[in-house]
């Protein structure tokens, strides 16, 4: 096999991220809800996000910092210590994608997209009310990367799981039914519901 072998450290920060997100793929998207002290809601996705571990029930994503400042997400969270995770399905795909636009702190991207905001039981952020699933976070801690910080990841604990009836057997999820969305690249995404398969 002939390879290219990158140096991460030698490469335009495009590049690195252009690499390492077209390797690990799909990533799982965190639509991340939070409110400002002025009571704005906030939504935006997140794939640098996983669940990380069920004993503590624990998940992450990573904000980057343009030029060192906080994203809106990340100065809610960091305010607040509670954040909302709502899973991504096909139906919200196209509204989750205009999330992501650089809307000003005082513009409720709710308000932007035409969806609802529904706040959690134990927090105060919102999560999407058309969203099939959604999770309750407290935060547990925030860890910046990069000298000065060029990332600051994000570290939930999960506090509640709201998941619609009709996607549910027990602790199941159907997943052909949450039909959820992956990010491939840019504008790309795949769902859940897509070309399954045993492995032997
Ligand atoms: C599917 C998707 C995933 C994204 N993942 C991230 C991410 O992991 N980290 C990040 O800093 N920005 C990510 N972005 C960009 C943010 O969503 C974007 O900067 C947004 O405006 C941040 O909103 P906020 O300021 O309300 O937090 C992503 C965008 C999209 C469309």
């Amino acid at each position: 096999m002939v390879r290219t072998t990158f140096d991460l450290g030698n490469m335009a920060a495009v590049d690195r991220y252009k690499l390492l997100t077209g390797l690990i793929i799909p990533r799982p998207i965190g639509w991340v809800g939070t409110v400002d002290a002025a009571g704005i809601h906030n939504l935006a996705p997140y794939s640098y996000f996983n669940a990380v571990a069920a004993t503590p029930p624990t998940v992450i994503f990573s904000s980057g910092r343009p030029q060192g400042t906080a994203k809106n997400s990340l100065a809610n969270v960091i305010a607040t210590g509670e954040f909302t995770l709502s899973i991504v399905d096909e139906d919200l795909v196209n509204a989750m994608h205009h999330t992501a636009e650089p809307y000003p702190a005082e513009v409720s991207e709710f308000d932007a997209t035409g969806l609802t905001p529904e706040v959690g039981n134990l927090v105060a952020a919102p999560f999407v009310a058309e969203a099939k699933a959604a999770v309750e976070c407290r935060v547990s801690r925030i860890i910046d990367l990069g000298e000065p910080a060029t990332a600051s990841v994000v570290f939930g604990d999960v506090l509640l799981v709201h998941v619609a009836e009709d996607i549910l057997n027990g602790t199941r999820i159907d997943h052909g039914r949450l039909r959820a969305v992956g990010r491939i690249a840019g504008t790309t995404y795949v769902t859940t519901a897509d070309s399954l398969f045993e492995a032997d």
